[in-house]
Protein backbone atom coordinates (compact mmCIF):
# COMPACT_ATOMS: atom_id res chain seq x y z
CA UNK A 1 0.00 0.00 0.00
CA UNK A 2 1.05 3.34 -0.76
CA UNK A 3 0.87 6.49 1.40
CA UNK A 4 -0.45 9.50 0.28
CA UNK A 5 1.15 12.81 -0.36
CA UNK A 6 -1.48 14.48 2.05
CA UNK A 7 -0.94 11.37 5.13
CA UNK A 8 0.15 13.41 8.26
CA UNK A 9 3.00 12.01 10.36
CA UNK A 10 1.22 9.54 13.30
CA UNK A 11 1.76 11.38 16.47
CA UNK A 12 4.23 9.49 18.40
CA UNK A 13 2.94 7.93 22.03
CA UNK A 14 3.19 10.10 25.23
CA UNK A 15 3.18 8.58 28.17
CA UNK A 16 2.70 10.14 31.63
CA UNK A 17 4.18 7.48 34.31
CA UNK A 18 7.52 5.75 34.22
CA UNK A 19 5.19 2.22 34.45
CA UNK A 20 3.95 3.39 30.96
CA UNK A 21 7.56 4.40 29.99
CA UNK A 22 9.04 1.35 30.60
CA UNK A 23 6.41 -0.58 28.98
CA UNK A 24 6.47 1.65 25.84
CA UNK A 25 10.42 1.43 25.65
CA UNK A 26 10.25 -2.12 26.00
CA UNK A 27 7.91 -1.89 23.20
CA UNK A 28 10.75 -0.43 21.61
CA UNK A 29 13.52 -2.62 22.22
CA UNK A 30 10.91 -5.54 20.89
CA UNK A 31 10.69 -4.43 17.58
CA UNK A 32 15.00 -5.10 17.79
CA UNK A 33 16.48 -1.23 17.78
CA UNK A 34 18.07 0.76 20.19
CA UNK A 35 16.28 3.40 22.05
CA UNK A 36 17.84 6.60 22.67
CA UNK A 37 16.65 9.45 25.05
CA UNK A 38 16.33 13.25 24.41
CA UNK A 39 15.98 15.17 27.76
CA UNK A 40 14.19 18.31 27.12
CA UNK A 41 11.81 21.16 28.91
CA UNK A 42 10.08 21.43 25.69
CA UNK A 43 9.44 24.88 24.33
CA UNK A 44 11.29 23.30 21.62
CA UNK A 45 13.71 25.08 18.77
CA UNK A 46 15.82 24.16 15.66
CA UNK A 47 18.86 23.22 18.78
CA UNK A 48 16.25 20.71 20.20
CA UNK A 49 15.22 19.39 17.23
CA UNK A 50 18.54 18.97 15.82
CA UNK A 51 19.38 16.51 19.23
CA UNK A 52 16.10 14.78 18.07
CA UNK A 53 17.68 13.28 14.78
CA UNK A 54 20.90 13.07 16.14
CA UNK A 55 19.85 10.70 18.44
CA UNK A 56 18.40 8.72 15.24
CA UNK A 57 21.46 7.87 13.75
CA UNK A 58 22.15 4.37 13.99
CA UNK A 59 18.46 3.49 13.52
CA UNK A 60 17.55 4.26 16.87
CA UNK A 61 14.28 4.17 18.53
CA UNK A 62 14.04 8.21 19.82
CA UNK A 63 12.13 8.70 22.97
CA UNK A 64 12.26 12.56 24.31
CA UNK A 65 11.14 13.61 27.58
CA UNK A 66 9.39 16.64 28.07
CA UNK A 67 9.30 17.91 31.47
CA UNK A 68 10.05 21.78 32.71
CA UNK A 69 11.90 20.64 35.92
CA UNK A 70 10.95 22.58 38.96
CA UNK A 71 14.63 21.52 41.13
CA UNK A 72 16.62 23.54 38.65
CA UNK A 73 14.99 26.23 38.83
CA UNK A 74 15.56 29.30 42.01
CA UNK A 75 12.56 30.87 43.39
CA UNK A 76 13.84 33.53 41.72
CA UNK A 77 13.77 32.37 38.42
CA UNK A 78 11.38 31.68 35.38
CA UNK A 79 9.47 28.70 36.38
CA UNK A 80 5.98 29.93 36.06
CA UNK A 81 6.45 31.79 33.17
CA UNK A 82 8.64 28.83 31.19
CA UNK A 83 7.20 28.28 27.75
CA UNK A 84 4.88 25.70 27.86
CA UNK A 85 2.57 24.05 24.47
CA UNK A 86 2.76 20.21 24.83
CA UNK A 87 0.85 20.00 21.78
CA UNK A 88 2.79 22.41 19.77
CA UNK A 89 6.10 20.53 21.04
CA UNK A 90 4.46 16.68 20.70
CA UNK A 91 3.89 17.41 17.22
CA UNK A 92 7.66 19.09 16.62
CA UNK A 93 8.85 16.04 18.18
CA UNK A 94 7.20 13.58 15.75
CA UNK A 95 8.08 15.60 12.83
CA UNK A 96 11.96 14.99 13.86
CA UNK A 97 11.89 11.18 14.16
CA UNK A 98 10.32 10.96 17.99
CA UNK A 99 8.38 7.65 18.46
CA UNK A 100 7.50 8.23 22.22
CA UNK A 101 7.25 10.97 24.10
CA UNK A 102 7.42 11.43 28.25
CA UNK A 103 5.67 14.15 29.54
CA UNK A 104 5.31 12.98 33.11
CA UNK A 105 3.15 15.51 35.54
CA UNK A 106 5.52 17.10 38.65
CA UNK A 107 3.96 14.76 41.39
CA UNK A 108 4.90 11.64 39.10
CA UNK A 109 8.86 12.36 39.10
CA UNK A 110 8.73 14.07 42.66
CA UNK A 111 5.99 12.35 44.33
CA UNK A 112 5.43 13.26 48.27
CA UNK A 113 7.97 12.88 50.19
CA UNK A 114 10.46 12.51 47.71
CA UNK A 115 13.95 12.75 49.61
CA UNK A 116 16.66 12.45 46.96
CA UNK A 117 19.01 14.69 45.72
CA UNK A 118 21.68 13.60 43.26
CA UNK A 119 24.76 16.65 44.05
CA UNK A 120 27.63 16.71 41.81
CA UNK A 121 30.86 18.74 43.03
CA UNK A 122 33.68 19.22 41.19
CA UNK A 123 32.73 20.69 37.34
CA UNK A 124 29.28 21.76 39.17
CA UNK A 125 31.61 23.87 41.23
CA UNK A 126 32.11 27.08 39.66
CA UNK A 127 30.37 29.68 36.72
CA UNK A 128 26.54 28.47 36.25
CA UNK A 129 27.08 26.35 39.50
CA UNK A 130 28.39 29.57 41.43
CA UNK A 131 25.39 31.54 39.91
CA UNK A 132 22.75 29.01 40.50
CA UNK A 133 23.68 27.36 43.88
CA UNK A 134 20.94 24.57 43.02
CA UNK A 135 20.49 24.32 39.28
CA UNK A 136 22.93 21.46 38.65
CA UNK A 137 21.60 19.03 41.70
CA UNK A 138 18.67 19.45 39.91
CA UNK A 139 19.56 18.87 36.97
CA UNK A 140 21.64 15.55 38.18
CA UNK A 141 18.75 14.41 40.04
CA UNK A 142 16.25 14.90 37.24
CA UNK A 143 18.67 13.24 34.20
CA UNK A 144 19.52 10.37 36.73
CA UNK A 145 15.60 9.34 37.20
CA UNK A 146 15.31 9.96 33.50
CA UNK A 147 18.09 7.50 32.63
CA UNK A 148 16.95 5.06 35.17
CA UNK A 149 13.36 4.84 34.34
CA UNK A 150 13.77 4.69 30.68
CA UNK A 151 17.28 2.69 30.36
CA UNK A 152 18.30 3.97 27.01
CA UNK A 153 21.10 3.26 24.91
CA UNK A 154 22.08 6.41 24.07
CA UNK A 155 21.39 9.85 25.76
CA UNK A 156 21.70 12.96 23.91
CA UNK A 157 22.46 16.54 25.16
CA UNK A 158 23.31 19.61 23.54
CA UNK A 159 26.68 21.97 23.41
CA UNK A 160 24.85 25.10 24.41
CA UNK A 161 24.97 24.01 28.12
CA UNK A 162 28.57 22.78 27.97
CA UNK A 163 28.81 22.72 31.78
CA UNK A 164 25.60 20.37 31.86
CA UNK A 165 27.16 18.68 29.68
CA UNK A 166 30.30 18.02 31.81
CA UNK A 167 27.94 17.34 35.27
CA UNK A 168 25.85 14.73 33.38
CA UNK A 169 28.98 12.66 32.28
CA UNK A 170 30.53 13.31 35.75
CA UNK A 171 27.19 12.56 37.45
CA UNK A 172 27.00 9.43 34.69
CA UNK A 173 30.43 7.89 35.48
CA UNK A 174 30.28 8.43 39.43
CA UNK A 175 26.25 6.50 39.34
CA UNK A 176 27.55 3.02 37.35
CA UNK A 177 25.07 4.98 34.69
CA UNK A 178 27.73 4.67 32.02
CA UNK A 179 26.40 1.63 30.47
CA UNK A 180 24.66 4.46 28.57
CA UNK A 181 26.28 6.49 25.59
CA UNK A 182 26.24 10.14 25.90
CA UNK A 183 26.08 11.83 22.64
CA UNK A 184 26.74 15.72 22.00
CA UNK A 185 25.02 17.96 19.09
CA UNK A 186 26.66 21.19 18.50
CA UNK A 187 25.62 24.71 19.52
CA UNK A 188 22.22 25.54 16.84
CA UNK A 189 22.00 29.18 16.45
CA UNK A 190 20.10 32.00 14.80
CA UNK A 191 21.13 33.50 11.75
CA UNK A 192 22.93 36.25 13.66
CA UNK A 193 24.66 33.90 15.23
CA UNK A 194 22.81 33.89 18.82
CA UNK A 195 22.55 30.37 20.24
CA UNK A 196 19.09 29.08 19.79
CA UNK A 197 17.37 28.88 23.47
CA UNK A 198 13.56 28.90 24.84
CA UNK A 199 14.31 31.59 26.76
CA UNK A 200 15.27 33.80 23.87
CA UNK A 201 11.95 34.06 23.49
CA UNK A 202 11.83 36.82 26.48
CA UNK A 203 13.62 39.13 24.64
CA UNK A 204 12.18 42.57 23.00
CA UNK A 205 13.26 43.76 19.44
CA UNK A 206 16.40 45.70 20.82
CA UNK A 207 17.07 43.52 23.74
CA UNK A 208 17.28 40.81 21.09
CA UNK A 209 19.37 42.63 18.89
CA UNK A 210 21.97 43.09 21.47
CA UNK A 211 21.75 39.54 22.55
CA UNK A 212 24.16 38.76 19.38
CA UNK A 213 27.02 40.37 21.73
CA UNK A 214 27.65 37.11 23.08
CA UNK A 215 28.62 35.27 20.22
CA UNK A 216 30.46 38.62 19.26
CA UNK A 217 32.51 38.07 22.40
CA UNK A 218 33.67 34.55 21.20
CA UNK A 219 34.94 35.61 18.12
CA UNK A 220 36.82 38.29 19.21
CA UNK A 221 38.52 35.89 21.80
CA UNK A 222 39.17 33.46 18.85
CA UNK A 223 40.45 35.81 16.68
CA UNK A 224 42.97 36.88 19.25
CA UNK A 225 44.00 33.27 19.89
CA UNK A 226 44.02 33.06 15.81
CA UNK A 227 46.66 35.75 16.02
CA UNK A 228 48.62 34.08 18.73
CA UNK A 229 47.37 35.00 21.97
CA UNK A 230 47.91 31.88 24.55
CA UNK A 231 47.21 33.14 27.68
CA UNK A 232 43.73 32.23 29.15
CA UNK A 233 43.09 34.94 31.12
CA UNK A 234 44.16 37.65 27.98
CA UNK A 235 41.56 35.62 26.02
CA UNK A 236 39.05 36.08 28.54
CA UNK A 237 39.46 40.08 29.10
CA UNK A 238 39.23 40.48 25.43
CA UNK A 239 35.55 38.52 25.85
CA UNK A 240 34.54 40.39 28.74
CA UNK A 241 36.11 43.91 27.19
CA UNK A 242 32.74 43.13 24.19
CA UNK A 243 30.62 42.02 26.88
CA UNK A 244 31.22 45.31 28.61
CA UNK A 245 31.32 47.62 25.49
CA UNK A 246 27.09 46.35 24.57
CA UNK A 247 25.15 48.52 26.90
CA UNK A 248 22.36 46.65 26.93
CA UNK A 249 24.57 43.65 28.30
CA UNK A 250 25.47 43.21 32.27
CA UNK A 251 28.40 40.46 31.67
CA UNK A 252 28.59 37.95 34.24
CA UNK A 253 31.34 35.62 33.36
CA UNK A 254 34.12 34.98 30.87
CA UNK A 255 36.13 32.17 32.04
CA UNK A 256 38.41 29.77 30.03
CA UNK A 257 38.03 26.03 31.54
CA UNK A 258 39.28 22.81 31.17
CA UNK A 259 36.00 21.56 29.43
CA UNK A 260 35.47 18.34 31.73
CA UNK A 261 36.45 20.00 35.47
CA UNK A 262 35.61 23.62 34.76
CA UNK A 263 38.69 24.80 36.35
CA UNK A 264 40.20 27.37 35.30
CA UNK A 265 42.71 26.67 32.00
CA UNK A 266 46.28 26.94 32.58
CA UNK A 267 46.62 27.19 28.89
CA UNK A 268 45.89 26.94 25.90
CA UNK A 269 47.98 23.37 24.66
CA UNK A 270 45.04 20.90 25.72
CA UNK A 271 41.04 21.07 24.66
CA UNK A 272 40.10 24.69 26.41
CA UNK A 273 36.40 26.19 26.90
CA UNK A 274 35.56 29.81 26.61
CA UNK A 275 32.47 29.95 28.58
CA UNK A 276 30.47 33.74 28.49
CA UNK A 277 27.61 34.62 30.61
CA UNK A 278 25.44 37.76 30.50
CA UNK A 279 22.06 39.24 31.29
CA UNK A 280 20.39 40.76 28.51
CA UNK A 281 17.17 42.97 29.46
CA UNK A 282 15.41 40.04 31.46
CA UNK A 283 16.95 37.44 30.17
CA UNK A 284 20.43 35.42 31.35
CA UNK A 285 22.22 33.48 28.64
CA UNK A 286 25.52 31.86 28.21
CA UNK A 287 26.83 30.75 24.86
CA UNK A 288 30.34 28.66 24.79
CA UNK A 289 33.34 27.78 22.06
CA UNK A 290 36.40 25.39 21.73
CA UNK A 291 39.71 27.94 21.71
CA UNK A 292 41.68 24.54 20.97
CA UNK A 293 42.33 23.89 16.80
CA UNK A 294 40.25 20.29 16.59
CA UNK A 295 37.47 20.98 18.97
CA UNK A 296 34.18 23.10 17.62
P1 LIG B 1 16.36 22.36 27.64
O1 LIG B 1 16.85 23.72 27.96
O2 LIG B 1 14.97 22.19 27.12
O3 LIG B 1 17.37 21.74 26.61
C1 LIG B 1 17.21 20.40 26.18
C2 LIG B 1 18.47 20.00 25.44
O4 LIG B 1 18.61 20.83 24.28
C3 LIG B 1 19.74 20.22 26.28
O5 LIG B 1 20.62 19.12 26.10
C4 LIG B 1 20.31 21.51 25.71
O6 LIG B 1 21.71 21.62 25.86
C5 LIG B 1 19.92 21.37 24.24
N1 LIG B 1 19.92 22.67 23.55
C6 LIG B 1 19.36 23.84 23.97
N2 LIG B 1 19.63 24.82 23.09
C7 LIG B 1 20.38 24.27 22.10
C8 LIG B 1 20.98 24.79 20.91
N3 LIG B 1 20.86 26.06 20.56
N4 LIG B 1 21.67 23.93 20.12
C9 LIG B 1 21.81 22.60 20.48
N5 LIG B 1 21.25 22.06 21.58
C10 LIG B 1 20.56 22.88 22.38
O7 LIG B 1 18.74 21.46 29.22
C11 LIG B 1 17.61 21.20 29.64
O8 LIG B 1 16.47 21.42 28.95
C12 LIG B 1 17.39 20.58 31.02
O9 LIG B 1 18.41 20.99 31.88
C13 LIG B 1 17.30 19.02 30.97
C14 LIG B 1 18.62 18.38 30.49
C15 LIG B 1 16.14 18.57 30.09
C16 LIG B 1 17.03 18.50 32.41
O10 LIG B 1 15.86 19.05 32.92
Amino acid sequence: MTTTATATIAPPRAVRTVADLRDAVADLRAAGRPVALVPTMGALHEGHLSLLRLAAAGDHSVVMSLFVNPAQFAPTEDLAAYPRDEARDVALAAAAGAELVFAPDVTEVYPEGFATTVTVDGPAGTLEGAARPHHFAGVATVVAKLLIAARPDRAVFGQKDAQQVAVIRRMVRDLHLDDVEIVIGPIVREADGLAMSSRNAYLGSEDRMAAVVLRRSLDHAVAAVVAGERDPRAVERVAMDVLTAEPRCKPEYASVVDPDTFTPAAGLDRPALLCVAGRVGPTRLIDNQYLSPNRS
